[in-house]
């Protein structure tokens, strides 16, 4: 049987991905934001916690969609995805190898649970699915687990609310129960935390509302489901809103969670860098 054994959530800033890629990690302004993860990347390369497969929630960022096609929810289920060019190139990072009969058996049992996702099979993936795998695994020659990509909009209003992900998160949990494969997955919840890259607010960073969102992720998370969209707005920025994502993790694991690490960092990019990592039941 198949078991979901942990929860990630980490930040996805671009800026770390650069950093990563052209060796600068160990420099004054990156070390603070890495060493946060050194606890991570060394936990998650144990046999016991090594997962098979990650069920990676991200966000694009118009890499593979613009405004001619905006899925709220997506699962990839190709074979594989790669990195996508944002600009400056494609990210010098191991293409993501799926499992595909697992993302499959995902996409049926949420479909018939009666959440609609669109299915993928080709799509190139950008920093939000890339730099959380670097910022864990830092530079292999292959990515060491599968990934399944599980897509969110969270760009372009309107965007599904934290209920609505949390509520995907619990019929994500009943879907990787009902796979008979002898699988550890853990589900990541990526992006966020407080940040404004446009208009006059751009650089607002809220340290207070960031940090209770951490507490209450852990131990208080139904206070979080029922955040409007306005407060991420208003308290967290325009770009806040990716931390919705963070609650289709929490929403897949047990009511209790054991918090095994937690990293928040400020400035990294325009935003703060946040980490967490949370042991199922
Ligand atoms: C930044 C952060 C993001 O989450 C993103 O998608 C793009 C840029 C930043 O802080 O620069
Ligand atoms: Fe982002």
């Amino acid at each position: 049987m198949a078991r979901l054994s942990a929860g990630i959530a980490t930040s996805h800033v671009p800026l770390m991905g650069v950093a990563i890629d052209q060796g600068k990690t160990e420099e004054d302004y990156f070390k603070p934001i890495f060493a946060g993860y050194e606890w991570t990347k060394d936990w998650i390369q144990k046999l016991e916690n090594k997962p098979d497969v990650v069920i990676l929630v991200y966000n694009d960022h118009a890499s593979a969609f613009d405004m001619n096609l905006i899925p709220t929810f997506a699962i990839g289920c190709g074979e594989e995805f790669h990195p996508a060019d944002e600009g400056w190139g494609p990210r010098p990072v191991p293409p993501i190898k799926n499992d595909p009969d697992f993302a499959w058996h995902l996409a049926q049992s949420l479909i018939l649970d009666e959440f609609d996702m669109t299915i993928i099979n080709q799509m190139d993936v950008d920093h939000g699915l890339t730099v959380p795998l670097s910022a864990m695994f830092g530079q292999p020659e292959e990515w060491p687990v599968k990934v399944v990509p599980l897509a969110v909009n969270v760009v372009t209003y309107p965007v599904p609310s934290g209920n609505r992900c949390w509520k995907l998160g619990e019929a994500i949990a009943r879907a990787v129960e009902s796979y008979p494969e002898d699988l550890n997955v853990q589900i990541w919840g990526t992006g966020g935390m407080s940040h404004q890259l446009q208009g006059p607010r751009a650089g607002l960073i809220n340290q207070e509302w960031d940090r209770k969102f951490l507490d209450d992720l852990t131990a208080n998370p139904e206070r979080l489901r029922t955040i409007p969209h306005i407060e991420y707005l208003r308290e967290t920025g325009s770009e806040g809103i990716e931390m919705v994502m963070w609650l289709i993790m929490r929403g897949a694991l047990q009511g209790k969670v054991h918090e095994l690490h937690r990293h928040y960092h400020v400035p990294a990019s325009n935003t703060a860098v946040g980490h967490i990592v949370l042991e199922n039941g």
